[in-house]
């Protein structure tokens, strides 16, 4: 595979929260492999602001520390880190106060791309916003970058698209959900609109029911309070699994743009179906063996936040009428694993008769690890016998067809961070999408809680609660298996 690198125009990136945790893992390490790739021109300066009183060398010496731990073996020339470093520059600046301002503006370059990453809490997203105008910041080509959560509700949502909306235009706001900028998520629309084979398909009168597995082996550690006022549907579903669900269903846009790509992924979420209470399953990790079940590693003996969640959705439209999209998701399951499963309808009329058995194809397009794409087809079993039907998979494994290179593909943040450079909104949500994918998360939730839900519970390196079988099984259904 050749790697093609294009490189960016001249740009000055401001880090607020630049010494947090999401700066350090991802942000920083991701902004070095780019600069290691050659994909920076001269012009460029990474400007970490924080509360810290840090000086520069101080700040320096952290972005080390943590490009040892982050991005080791990811730049083998040893005058790479040296050379990143004098790019990188700090200011000590409080988002509440006018403190530090005044540095940050005389740091800041004129004619270059201007981007100011909020990697703080929403609470910050107005203040930061007001001041980057009041201290005349924001230029022409001025774009701010927003992590998720973006709110809490569709009301929370509201305000702070509003609260953005007073100081930039959409065109200027870039809000990260980090699965639109994974490789093989974005190899979805390729195996969709750049194949003639699967999209004459792609529609409810050849495909059964979709599945979506985005599941963790890991916990919620270092994360409790956030987690616990979040859960699993706010966390994971209302956001990753919702945008592959619109991947999957949407509308073939007329143009890889940001705009028609983002008109149709919200066609999508508007058309989906309120859940039953009976289409979802929510679950609870349960301790076991030495491993502190969910309730003690949060500290709350009668937390009912879920750890877990499976559901069956319906997206009413012509296309979609009548096949389910089953979506889970949890925390310290059997492994990690996210995959989505097309499963086809089976053939109308087996010529083969009753013994040959039901046979139907399933697509299976592997996001993480292992990227790559399965196509399950029937054919006849070698040798004597009669004629004996058998699946096999016609397997693609993105690493053997393209290459060692593609067993490293760029993280997620290396690609949205140079997409906010380059002006391309394609890979993050607008405003409208995230407010209406909490208007079909919200009455989930107040569901619950009106019911008094309490999830269910499962053990520690399962595939979750037994009840999440049960929702496929009534179906006359089954989850393929969550396999490493
Ligand atoms: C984050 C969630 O958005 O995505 C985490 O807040 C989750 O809870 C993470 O672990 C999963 O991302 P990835 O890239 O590891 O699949």
């Amino acid at each position: 595979m050749v790697s093609r690198v294009i490189p960016v125009d001249p740009f000055d990136l401001v880090i607020f929260g630049g010494t947090g945790d999401l700066a350090q893992r991802k942000i920083l390490p991701a902004l070095f492999r780019r600069f290691c790739a050659g994909q920076w021109p001269q012009q460029v300066q990474i400007i970490g602001a924080a509360r810290a009183g840090l000086d520069r060398q101080g700040f320096l010496g952290m972005v080390t520390e943590l490009l040892r731990t982050y991005a080791e073996n990811q730049c083998r020339d040893a005058s790479a880190l040296s050379a990143f470093l004098q790019r990188v520059d700090y200011v000590a600046l409080d988002g509440l106060s006018d403190e530090g301002w005044d540095q940050l503006a005389g740091k800041l370059t004129a004619d270059r791309v201007r981007a100011f990453y909020f990697s703080v809490g929403p609470s910050l997203f107005g203040p930061l916003a007001e001041r980057i105008k009041s201290h005349d910041l924001a230029t022409q080509e001025t774009r701010i970058v927003v992590e998720k959560p973006f709110g809490h509700d569709l009301d929370s949502a509201r305000a702070l698209n509003a609260t953005l909306a007073v100081h930039f235009s959409e065109s200027q706001i870039y809000r990260i959900d980090h699965y639109l900028g994974k490789e093989t998520v974005q190899n979805l629309m390729a195996v969709r609109f750049g194949n003639m084979l699967f999209e004459p398909l792609w529609n409810s009168q050849y495909v059964d029911h979709i599945q979506i597995t985005v599941a963790e082996s890991v916990g919620i550690d270092g994360r409790e309070e956030y987690y616990e006022r979040a859960g699993a549907m706010r966390d994971m579903m209302q956001n990753h699994l919702m945008q592959l669900l619109c991947l999957i269903a949407m509308e073939p846009p007329a143009k890889f743009d940001p705009d028609a790509v983002r008109d149709e992924k919200l066609k999508v979420i508007r058309a989906l179906d309120p859940v039953k209470p009976h289409h979802i399953v929510r679950g609870q990790f349960e301790g076991g063996a030495g491993n502190p079940g969910y309730r003690d590693v949060v500290g709350n003996r009668r937390s009912t936040t879920e750890s877990y969640v499976a559901l069956r959705a319906h997206v009413s439209n012509w296309r979609w009428a009548g096949t389910p999209f089953y979506l889970r998701t949890g925390k310290r399951l059997v492994a990690r694993s996210s995959v989505i499963n097309v499963m086809f309808k089976d053939a109308p009329h087996s010529i083969f008769g009753a013994d040959a058995g039901r046979h139907a194809n399933a697509l299976s397009i592997r996001l993480q690890p292992n990227e790559g794409i399965t196509l399950k087809v029937t054919i006849k079993e070698p040798g004597q016998g009669g004629m004996r039907l058998v699946d096999v998979p016609l397997d693609m494994s993105f690493a053997e067809a393209l290459g060692p290179e593609s067993q490293d593909p760029p993280d997620a943040y290396e690609r949205l961070v140079m997409d906010v450079i380059r002006g391309n909104q394609t890979l993050f949500m607008r405003g409208d999408e995230v407010e209406a994918a909490w208007a079909w998360t919200d009455p989930i939730i107040a569901g619950w809680h009106a019911r008094g839900d309490v999830p269910k519970p499962y053990d520690i390196g399962s595939t979750g609660p037994g009840d999440a079988e049960l929702l496929m099984k009534r179906d006359g259904r089954r989850w393929q298996g969550i396999n490493p």
